[in-house]
């Protein structure tokens, strides 16, 4: 894969008409921290709040996300955050597959520029699509079932550790996700990166 710089990369997100989600956006949301982070959370699209600010979780998720990452003994300057959409559907209704195909390609060169060693899948979406690009189809189930599993595969700059978590927005309408997730991000913790 050829690599775009990452400003080029950003512009080009930032300016992206590739499906109509361009047509609604207030701002595209790049994704932000460290870009040679060894953790990268991913989870499915800018809500309200993200859209309106251009940047990923700086809503209620987002709380609920700063919250997590301190289970797992991290800061957000030290993991890097994204997505798998970089533009808000409207209402949030879930991704579409032709949306998914149309902005995954921004999301591949994140990751093969920053090359983490453990990724994060906040929620179905991310999940599916992640074990899918590693190669573990097999392996995709609900969330419900898989959260808390690490999951091997090769990367093309040696081995990534894949972990599905539930999406942190889970909290907000029920509050019995809450210890689950503190568990799965006490379980990254102790994960070797
Ligand atoms: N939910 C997401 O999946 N991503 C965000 O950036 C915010 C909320």
């Amino acid at each position: 894969m050829e690599l775009a710089d990452i400003g080029e990369l950003n512009q080009q997100i930032s300016t992206c008409s590739k499906c109509s989600l361009g047509l609604t956006r207030t701002n595209a949301v790049v994704g932000e921290g460290d870009l040679s982070a060894s953790v990268m959370f991913i989870g499915e699209a800018p809500g309200a709040n993200e859209d309106a600010q251009g940047r990923p979780f700086c809503g209620k998720a987002g709380a609920q996300l700063d919250e997590l990452l301190g289970h797992a003994g991290l800061k957000r300057e030290e993991v890097f955050i994204g997505n798998i959409l970089k533009c808000r559907p409207p209402k949030n209704r879930n991704p579409q597959s032709d949306e998914i195909i149309a902005c995954t390609p921004y999301l591949d060169q994140q990751i093969e520029r920053i090359r983490p060693s453990i990724i994060c899948c906040l929620g179905n979406f991310a999940t599916s699509y992640i074990l899918k690009k590693f190669g573990l189809e097999a392996k995709v189930q609900g969330i419900t079932k898989i959260h808390g599993s690490v999951f091997i595969a090769p990367a093309s700059y040696g081995r990534v550790k894949i972990m599905p978590m539930f999406h942190p927005a889970v909290i907000t309408y029920d509050m019995n996700k809450k210890s689950i997730l503190a568990k799965d991000f006490l379980h990254l913790k102790n994960i070797p990166k």
